[in-house]
């Protein structure tokens, strides 16, 4: 079973990660790793924070000469912010400033100071704030690692910011791929709108959301199941992309457009020529919780940044006295970061399911598994 776990406070040290049941032998270059987590920085609408840090891992155990052992892989970033904060982050006595007492709405704030049964709401904000995904998305590159070992690749565009919509299906993503790359804000055609809408917002003193979509292509069809609830891949993938903080809404394949369509047209239908083809993929690549062959095509909605500059009603916690929040400098649009996020979780999740369906310690063990499936699957799909 492949799982992880991450620690780190925002403006703490450091984050850290263990990755436990990575196979043997796959060849990790802590470059590509890095280049993931330069992935996630950029964006058009990124607030200030972004330019101090300069996420890089080192790896700590798990990888010896080049290869993972099979052991478990520790993983540390370092936070650059933590010389500007150490003293309000101490673990033995913080120097005073940086308490926060007005909770933010559609933040963790006030319902984590609750539960918790905190004096100060910064203790809530350092651990729910997004800065943890830096760890996910290191996780997620030595799992997008494994999986290119069966040349499954991801890709990940921004469809939708506000209401500038990116054209292109999934097909022109993949074909426009180096200017998605390449566009700060992830998209083939409506760069310039995007921008200037973010601009537009970021003058009024507010935040934007959108829609961002991951394909992933290449991988073999039988993943997940439909005999358990919880093994069901399209769950799987929704719990782990629902849990970046910010998604509100997941789609597979055409989604909620389905809605307008009837049973006829909105189910992909079955062809067969030497292997089995569709001309629609409605679904997404996912029918009854397994995997068909197709692309997995999945679009997510990233609610608006909640630290907005011009303020929201809220109150403070010492005196109950209405009062909007102190506004600390913040993202106006994150879709970007979020994609990258996508792409890396679902890398996991997929990482998973090659190893829980095609077993072995090792790379080369999963790998022959993996070729005996192939091969006894090769009139249906190749
Ligand atoms: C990459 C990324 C960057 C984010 N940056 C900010 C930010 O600068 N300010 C902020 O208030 N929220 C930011 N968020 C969003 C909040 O973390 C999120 O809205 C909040 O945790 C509550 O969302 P939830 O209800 O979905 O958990 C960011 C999220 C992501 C994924």
């Amino acid at each position: 079973m492949l799982r992880f776990l991450t620690g780190g406070e925002s403006h703490g040290k450091c984050l850290v990660g263990i990755l436990e049941g990575m196979v043997s032998n796959l060849d990790i270059d802590v470059e590509d790793i890095n280049k993931e987590l330069e992935r996630r920085q950029k964006g058009y609408g990124r607030g200030e924070r972004m330019n101090i840090e300069k996420d890089r891992v080192e790896i700590l155990s798990g990888v010896r000469n080049g290869k993972t052992t099979g052991a478990p892989i520790s993983i540390l970033i370092e936070n650059k912010d933590w010389e500007n904060w150490k003293e309000y982050m101490d673990i033995k006595k913080i120097k005073e400033g940086k308490e926060r007492h007005i909770p933010r709405p559609g933040h963790a704030d006030l319902w984590g100071f609750l539960k918790y049964n905190y004096t100060d709401l910064r203790n809530v904000i350092e651990r729910a704030s997004a800065r943890e995904t830096a760890m996910r998305v290191a996780i997620g590159a030595i799992c997008k690692k494994f999986l290119s070992e069966f040349n499954v690749k991801f890709y990940s565009r921004v469809k939708q910011i506000g209401n500038i919509k990116d054209e292109g299906d999934i097909e022109e993503v993949k074909r426009n791929y180096e200017i998605i790359e390449n566009s700060p804000v992830r998209c083939i055609k409506k760069e310039k709108e995007m921008i200037n809408e973010i601009d537009r917002v970021k003058e009024e003193g507010d935040t934007i959301g959108g829609i961002f979509e991951i394909i992933v292509e290449g991988v073999c069809p039988g993943l997940g199941n439909y005999v358990h609830w919880e093994k069901r891949l399209d769950a799987k993938i929704s719990y782990i992309l629902m849990s970046i903080p910010g998604i509100k809404g997941i789609e597979f394949g055409i989604g909620f457009e389905g809605s307008n369509l009837t049973g006829s047209k909105f189910h992909d239908e079955i062809f067969y020529k030497n292997k089995i083809y569709r001309k629609t993929n409605n679904s997404g690549g996912i029918e009854g919780g397994i995997t068909n062959g197709e692309d997995i095509w999945i679009k997510c909605f990233f609610k608006p940044i909640p630290t907005i500059k011009k303020g929201l009603n809220s109150f403070d916690i010492r005196d109950f006295k209405e009062k909007k929040y102190e506004y600390e400098r913040s993202d106006i649009c994150a879709v970007v970061p979020a994609s990258i996020i996508g792409e890396n979780l679902v890398a996991f999740v997929f990482a998973s399911e090659y190893i829980e369906k095609f077993g072995g310690d090792s790379l080369d063990d999963l790998k022959k598994n993996y070729h005996t499936y192939i091969e006894r699957i090769r009139k249906f799909w190749f």
